[in-house]
């Protein structure tokens, strides 16, 4: 499995830990992140990390910001990018089994590195369920395609 991984200069530190953490269990990881801690725009490292997962040369992508919030931002405005702020595993097991995400994002100032751990390992482990999801998950990518929804309910 390749992953890429991007941070901001608030988030060094977790960037190079789970960067480590995804290494030690066999995982190739392009970081296209920052190392500097004075100051980086986390759209640079946002639409970075997009660019590689939509253009299928990674199998998905981890991003962290202050909160995950911008950079995940940054990043769902590349098409066929599902990115997924969160500071729970739950939510990150379910955002791959029910909404398929193909990039999780957390903020290094809101949440622990044993979380952020967690967090991964369950988005990792988790697989898109299909079925209604998929409906739902198609309904996403119509608006993306063409601004509009056809689906009333
Ligand atoms: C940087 O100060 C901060 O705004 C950034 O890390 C992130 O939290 C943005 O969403």
């Amino acid at each position: 499995m390749k992953l890429a991984i991007g941070n901001d200069h608030v988030a060094v530190d977790m960037k190079l830990e789970i960067k480590a953490y995804l290494e030690q269990k066999g995982i190739e990881v392009i970081d296209v992140g920052t190392d500097r801690r004075d100051h980086f725009n986390y759209p640079v490292s946002g639409y970075k990390v997009a660019r590689l997962v939509a253009d299928g040369q990674v199998d998905g992508g981890v991003l962290i910001c202050g909160t995950g919030v911008g950079i995940s931002l940054a990043a769902n405005k590349v098409h066929g990018i599902r990115a997924c702020v969160c500071s729970d595993p739950y939510t990150a097991r379910l955002s791959k089994q029910h909404n398929n995400t193909n990039i999780i994002a957390f903020g290094a100032r809101v949440i622990g590195i044993e979380t952020a751990k967690m967090i991964v390992d369950e988005w990792l482990n988790a697989s898109f369920e299909g079925g209604r999801h998929q409906t739902r998950v198609d309904m996403i990518m119509e608006i993306e395609r063409t601004q509009q929804l056809e689906a009333t309910e």
